[in-house]
């Protein structure tokens, strides 16, 4: 569904993602890893429309979208979390969830004066999908707090909601585990598996958490200094001695697993 064709990025001279190439499949959960400082979210960044890259191509159900904006991308169903989450803090978590959906034709004034009774419409349809996404989150009992009242793990949760308020089809994740507890991270787990399931989500996956990584991925692209070292399944990879070494070297922040 997406490839990523020889990509490169240069910040300056420091080469932050040199010369990369993988699939991510249609229905699949394809996790990237990679110790700290290995161009993971440079690369999302540029798959995401952030900004393009120095040289190479994304290709989004054949169709060769590099470059394009963030907005265009989220039209054409691709959407993506930050590493850090982007809540709007002081708007309630329901708020937040509905200023997310797209096309919304009260977007526009001149739209929303000439088709007021269209947008009633939509806004009803708006609220009950934000019912329905709270609930599907189980983050219900929050959803008038203001959302920078919430913990981290609720904040990751909230993020992973603003995506389903769109019609994502294919979503990135950077680090949807980080900072969050074990309770929370279950929650995370089953969310992410349950859209792969029963809504069809495909997703690219950035966590340094193995375990939530061998639990959710197949397969696992593995990036140190730039550069895709490894892809396979996690089993695999847990063996791979050159994807051993990269954690070892590069200060470890997430580590390989114990048992294989
Ligand atoms: N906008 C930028 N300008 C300059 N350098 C950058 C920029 N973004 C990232 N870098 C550098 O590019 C390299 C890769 O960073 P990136 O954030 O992609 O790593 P990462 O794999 O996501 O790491 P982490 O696991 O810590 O999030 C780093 O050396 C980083 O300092
Ligand atoms: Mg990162």
């Amino acid at each position: 569904m997406i490839r990523i064709e020889n990509v490169s990025k240069s910040f300056g001279g420091l080469q932050a993602v040199k010369d990369v190439s993988f699939e991510v499949a249609q229905g699949s959960i394809t996790g990237l890893i990679g110790p700290n400082g290995a161009g993971k979210s440079t690369l999302f960044n540029i798959v995401a429309g952030l900004f393009p890259p120095t040289s190479g191509r994304i290709v989004l159900d054949g169709q060769d979208i590099t470059g394009l904006p963030t907005h265009e991308l989220f039209h054409r169903g691709l959407v993506r979390t930050f590493q850090i989450p982007h809540e709007f803090s002081q708007m309630t978590v329901r708020e937040n969830l509905m200023v997310v959906p797209p096309e919304q034709s009260g977007e526009n004034l001149f739209n929303s004066w000439l088709r007021w009774g269209r947008v009633r419409e939509e806004d009803t349809k708006v609220l009950e999908r934000v019912d329905e996404v709270l609930d599907f989150l189980e983050i219900s009992h929050v959803a008038d707090e203001l959302a920078g009242n919430l913990s981290g793990g609720q904040k990751k949760l909230l993020d992973l909601g603003r995506t389903m308020m769109t019609d994502a089809k294919m979503v990135l994740l950077d680090e949807p585990g980080a900072g969050v507890n074990r309770t929370l991270l279950g929650k995370i787990r089953e969310a992410i598996r349950r859209l792969n399931t029963e809504r069809g989500y495909t997703f690219c996956l950035i966590e340094h958490d193995m375990d939530l990584i061998s639990q959710l991925c197949d397969p696992v692209h593995v990036m140190a200094n730039g550069e895709l070292i490894a892809s396979g399944p996690m089993s695999e990879i847990r063996q791979n001695a050159e994807v051993r070494e990269a954690y070892l070297g590069g200060g470890v922040s997430g580590h390989m697993g114990e048992d294989a």
